[in-house]
């Protein structure tokens, strides 16, 4: 179907309501809820926030309908990730790469979910003091290697998080919901 939806969105209470088009999708997991996994490497107050913003976006009224489940990374699964519709990867850069933790992630789900979640609707923030570059790439590389299909550019943030940033990563994560909704 080609039909887009436009689904009302806000950031904050008060706020002006902005939205996103999205296309209907359907979803291999017959009969169960949509389920967007976040696995994130959070080592500090900074990232703790933007993750905080990420959930509080996917799992906004907005998005009725979507189980959001949080996985730090060094805890994530291949079962966790064969058992959801959707992905939000959140990482620090680390010496100009994604954190080793989410390294870890990778290396440990990527055979197993290498043919079960093909086209898989993924997004992504980094979160660094001053080049997210080699991190993004890194990610770039393996997910498509997995062809998980991007729903919106990767965000990149420095310094410390200010409002613009944490809208933005609570825009992530509704989006990266939204995906889901049947
Ligand atoms: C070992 C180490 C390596 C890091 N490497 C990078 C890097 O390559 N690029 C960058 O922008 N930030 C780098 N950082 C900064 C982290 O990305 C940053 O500490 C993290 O995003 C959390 O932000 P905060 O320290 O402001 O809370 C590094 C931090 C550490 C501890």
């Amino acid at each position: 179907m080609n039909t887009l939806i436009w689904l009302p969105m806000s950031c904050s209470p008060g706020k002006a309501v902005s939205g996103i088009w999205r296309r209907p999708r359907r979803w291999p997991r017959t009969g169960a809820v949509p389920r967007l996994l976040i696995v994130h490497h959070t080592p500090s107050p900074a990232l703790h926030a933007l993750f905080e913003s990420v959930r509080d976006g996917a799992t906004s009224p907005e998005v009725d309908g979507v189980e959001v489940v949080a996985r730090p990374a060094l805890a994530a699964t291949a079962v966790d990730v064969l058992g959801a519709d959707g992905y939000v990867l959140g990482t620090p850069a680390n010496l100009g790469y994604m954190s080793g933790a989410l390294k870890h992630f990778f290396d440990q789900i990527y055979y197993p979910c290498l043919d079960a979640t093909v086209g898989r609707p993924f997004a992504v923030y980094v979160h660094g003091n001053d080049d997210t570059g080699g991190a993004l790439t890194g990610i770039e590389k393996i997910t498509t290697g997995l062809r998980w299909k991007p729903v919106q550019p990767a965000l990149s943030l420095t310094g410390a998080p200010a409002r613009p940033d944490l809208d933005a990563c609570w825009e992530l994560g509704a989006v990266a919901a939204a995906t889901l909704l049947p």
